[in-house]
């Protein structure tokens, strides 16, 4: 059965290539609560939002989130997900180099290469829990003209302390090197406002801040996300944007999803409790070892198996679970995979699914 994909969530293709009409996909992080209540009535008499061009501007979007971060909205760039504007920075720096760090989202990578970029990789030590201080990212600037960073980081789920990343703003800025921080899944973490750097964004130089609502808000079929610069940073960005890539469907049901009060702390509430559930029971088990992770997935490498992740991943398929092998990842190796962090029933079921494969 191949069914390694590029990413996690490429449901359609396993289930395809696999046979199966229904699997639990713990290889992609999207928060396991679904749609926002809000977003279902939201959705009615939405076919007038298909008849017209969306607002290529996404101005509703944007004066929300700007008064939910208290920036202004010409600070902020809407984009089809994150992803949109991590194609985009890099066509606008043109970096000749590019600092990243690996095991991380391999995307970051292949959009600095495809704008021309050479690329920088700094390992992070599995000895230490894939964790490094901001200062030996430091010292590796020489050269650098774009930094790339992922807070928390994925697939390890290592959170920055965000004086360290404030350091790390202040070196860029000192040596006129663009830093781009993902904050793709800071959400989850319960530390956003201790962590984010939102706010620096709209003012510095070379810091920009790229958010996600498609993990978050569980949007990822929709595409969703946004990016914080200073105001002549996203004006330029802007112009690079294909013109009403963010559809009008989008825009409707991430307003909806941001006026629920009660989802991301009921959210943080479940993957808090969730991932410690996971994290005890794989901890547990003396043939895997979890890496602590503040995110809504957990890395695992595989210790005394006779299995590799692909082989497990195949196993899993078996019983409908599905887990992200990260034999891809640059920095890790067959022995890895990840999982996200699922609602009790799932994650227990995907427990014991483990634990027959492995015995
Ligand atoms: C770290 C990171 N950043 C960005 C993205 C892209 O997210 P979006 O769905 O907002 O495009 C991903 C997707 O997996 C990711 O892992």
């Amino acid at each position: 059965m191949p069914v390694i994909s590029e990413h996690g969530g490429n449901i359609y293709k396993i289930t395809s290539e696999c046979g199966l009409d229904h699997i639990i996909d713990f290889s992609a992080n999207i928060n396991p609560l679904g749609l926002p209540a809000g977003v279902r009535p939201a959705l009615n008499g939405y076919e007038e939002a298909l008849l017209h061009y969306p607002d290529p501007d996404c101005i509703k979007l944007k004066e929300d989130l700007a008064k939910r971060h208290g920036i202004t909205s010409n600070q902020i760039l809407i984009s089809n997900g994150s992803i949109e504007l991590i194609y985009l920075i890099p066509q606008l720096i043109k970096p000749e180099q590019s600092l990243i760090l690996v095991p991380g989202f391999s995307e970051l990578e292949k959009a600095c290469r495809l704008s021309g970029s050479r690329i920088k990789r700094i390992s992070l030590p599995e000895a230490s829990g894939f964790c490094i201080e901001v200062a030996d990212i430091i010292a590796q600037l020489e050269g650098i003209r774009l930094v790339s960073i992922i807070n928390p980081n994925n697939p390890t789920g290592v959170l920055f302390p965000a004086a360290e990343l404030l350091s790390l703003v202040a070196a860029c800025e000192k040596r006129g090197i663009w830093l781009i921080i993902d904050e793709a899944f800071l959400d989850f973490t319960g530390t956003a406002g201790e962590y984010n750097l939102i706010n620096k964004a709209a003012e510095s130089e070379k810091l920009i801040v790229l958010r996600s609502l498609t993990k978050f808000y569980a949007l990822a079929g929709l595409r969703l996300g946004y990016g914080v610069a200073n105001s002549k940073v996203i004006a330029k960005l802007a112009m690079l944007k294909p013109p009403w890539s963010v559809n009008q469907l989008a825009q409707v049901v991430g307003l909806a999803a941001l006026k629920d009060n009660d989802y991301p702390a009921e959210s943080r509430r479940l993957i808090s409790r969730e991932r410690q559930y996971l994290w005890d029971a794989l901890s547990q088990d003396t043939r895997l070892k979890p890496y602590p992770g503040a995110a809504n997935y957990l890395l695992v490498r595989l210790i005394g198996s006779s299995l590799n992740a692909s082989q497990l991943q195949k196993r899993l398929l078996t019983s409908g679970y599905l887990i992200r092998d990260c034999t891809n990842f640059v920095g890790l190796d067959n022995s890895f995979f990840r999982l996200a962090v699922r609602k009790p029933e799932e994650n227990q079921g995907l427990i014991r699914a483990i634990r027959e494969c492995l015995s």
